[in-house]
């Protein structure tokens, strides 16, 4: 039975990854502090497949923790979702975010070398890529130029896991970097739950879609895209969980294996709406607003390399996402604490 540790495995992403290992037969330990997230996700993970996550409930950055689930059980790959990811949040407060992103995965290096256990699934991000000067991104093209310390420690954690290997090359590294992960589990019952008015771009349309919020507001009209608003590569968040089943599956090397998970089209934001108007079945507003700072006009994958060498690619299309967000949305106005 191979068993795996999700850190981070209460989470959008983490819970979503859950689901999908379970179905797949391998057995999951999450560590979670619940700092944005709720034990109930883990409950309606249980719910969804009938199958039992061992739970604990702490920080990775607690050595004393980590030595406990370690010691007591037997672990073969550590997928690696814990961390603080608001990009407007980490420029407020930069030491907290290096602080949680870096030391956490410090620890759990450590931790990971002295128990033996070797093999990392990273939860990088297309961040890395800053500026893109080619498109579609390749896992080749530069990576630097951040412009957010939420951005700077995914760079940093990579350059980390890069070295680690570089002193011990029995390590298997997988660092997957992630387009912009969306939509929600087809039962209704687990999906993105941010606190306060929502940062992101879907998370936002969906609220305004039931009503929470009056509209949508549209961050610059004059990009050099077909119609003037930023385009993106937004994946499932299940197709992305499979993913992580595709690298548990399949990769046996040692080395630094670095994967883009995205689907390889680029979206904007005026096309988004529209799909979120049509699986809503009424106009969604929104008005044009100057150009957020930091963002760029466009960022897509090239999703090959995955396909290539993992037998995977992402299928749900933009109307799943649409569709599925707004049945979680509908079913949790209040997220998590609807239950
Ligand atoms: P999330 O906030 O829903 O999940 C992260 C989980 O980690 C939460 O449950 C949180 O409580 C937990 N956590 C944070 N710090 C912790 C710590 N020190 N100890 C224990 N638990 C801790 O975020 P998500 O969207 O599921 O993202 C998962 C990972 O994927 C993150 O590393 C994120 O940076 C990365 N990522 C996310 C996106 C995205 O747009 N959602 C894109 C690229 C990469
Ligand atoms: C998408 C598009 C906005 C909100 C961020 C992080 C990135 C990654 C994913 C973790 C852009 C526009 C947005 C709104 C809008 N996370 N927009 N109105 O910025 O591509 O990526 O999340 O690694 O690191 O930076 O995602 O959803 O914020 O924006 O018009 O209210 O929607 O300008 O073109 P982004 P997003």
């Amino acid at each position: 039975m191979t068993t795996i540790l999700v850190t981070g495995g209460a989470g959008y992403i983490g819970t979503h990854t859950d689901i999908e290992l379970l179905n797949r037969g391998y057995d999951v330990i999450t560590i979670d502090n619940y700092t944005n997230s709720s034990p109930e996700a883990l409950n309606r993970v249980e719910k969804i497949t009938g199958k039992s996550v061992k739970r604990y409930d702490g920080d990775v950055r607690d050595k004393e923790l980590l030595e406990e689930i370690f010691a007591h059980n037997s672990i073969d790959w550590v997928i690696h979702f814990a961390g603080l990811k608001s990009v407007g949040e980490s420029v407020a407060k930069p030491i907290e975010y290096y602080d949680n992103n870096l030391s956490s995965t410090l620890v759990l290096l450590d931790i990971m070398r002295n128990h033996n256990v070797k093999k990392i699934v990273f939860s990088s991000s297309a961040t890395v890529y800053g500026a893109p000067q080619e498109l579609p991104l390749t896992e080749e093209s530069p990576i630097g130029g951040t412009t957010n310390p939420y951005g700077t420690s995914k760079l940093f954690q990579e350059h980390i896991l890069r070295d680690v290997y570089v002193a011990d090359n029995s390590w298997t590294i997988v660092l997957l970097r992630y387009f912009n992960p969306v939509g929600a589990h087809e039962s209704g019952f687990l999906g993105e739950d941010p606190k306060g008015i929502p940062a992101n771009l879907t998370p936002y349309i969906a609220k305004v879609a039931m009503g929470e919020l009056s509209s949508v507001q549209v961050y610059g009209d004059d990009y050099d895209t077909p119609d003037g608003t930023g385009v993106r590569d937004y994946i499932h968040v299940v197709d992305l969980a499979r993913g992580h089943v595709a690298v548990i599956d399949k990769i046996t090397d040692k080395g630094v294996h670095v994967y883009n998970l995205g689907t390889g089209h680029g979206y904007s934001v005026l096309q988004v709406i529209a799909a979120y108007e049509k699986a809503a079945g009424h106009k969604i507003p929104y008005t044009f607003q100057p150009r957020r700072p930091g963002d760029i006009a466009s960022c897509y994958a090239d999703a090959t390399k995955a396909e290539r060498e993992l037998g995977w690619k992402a299928h749900l299309d933009m109307a799943e996402m649409a569709e599925s967000s707004l049945n979680w949305q509908k079913q949790n106005p209040n997220g998590f604490r609807t239950a």
